[in-house]
């Protein structure tokens, strides 16, 4: 059985509601996932005994890209987590009408590959209420599932 951790940052709750329904669906797909609050990880968990490790983080600021808040602290210290050659997806939701959107999707992603990681499908990107959007959600969550 895959073991998958999801990590994600969420403020108002809507990568919470992601990662939950990406969750739900690779436990359906024979996943056993451990779901954590990035407040509540540390980065050696990352890739630590998982053949699949997702990162989720909202986009926050206006000039420039601001990582969820309890997300930042987490990816600054991403340079000890141990990614290499392991399995990786990245996912965040935004809003398309800020000049970054999702620019924290695009930095975690960035950052992932910068240590070695494989990011195994394109990283989601959410605009919006996620709860319009369930079909992308789970659609995905199923691509990442067949890409172990
Ligand atoms: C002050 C503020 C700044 C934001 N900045 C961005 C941004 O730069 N890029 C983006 O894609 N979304 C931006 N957003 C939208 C949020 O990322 C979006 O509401 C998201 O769904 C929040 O997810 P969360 O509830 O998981 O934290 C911003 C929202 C606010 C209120």
């Amino acid at each position: 059985m895959a073991k998958t951790l999801i990590v994600y940052g969420s403020t108002t709750g809507n990568t919470e509601t992601t990662a939950i329904e990406i969750g739900n669906v690779l436990g359906k797909e024979g996943h056993e996932v451990v779901l954590q609050d990035v407040s509540k990880s540390k980065v050696e968990d990352l890739g630590n005994g998982y053949d699949l490790t997702l990162l989720g983080s909202s986009t926050w600021g206006d000039d420039e890209i601001e990582f969820q808040e309890d997300f930042a602290s987490f990816f600054e210290e991403m340079d000890n987590a141990d990614l290499k050659d392991k399995k990786v997806a990245v996912f965040g939701c935004g809003d398309s009408t800020y000049t970054y959107f999702c620019g924290a999707v695009d930095e975690l992603q960035a950052k992932v590959e910068s240590l070695g990681g494989k990011v195994v499908v394109e990283s989601l990107k959410i605009d919006g209420d996620p709860g319009d959007v369930t079909d992308e959600i789970v659609g995905w969550a199923q691509e990442v599932a067949a890409a172990l």
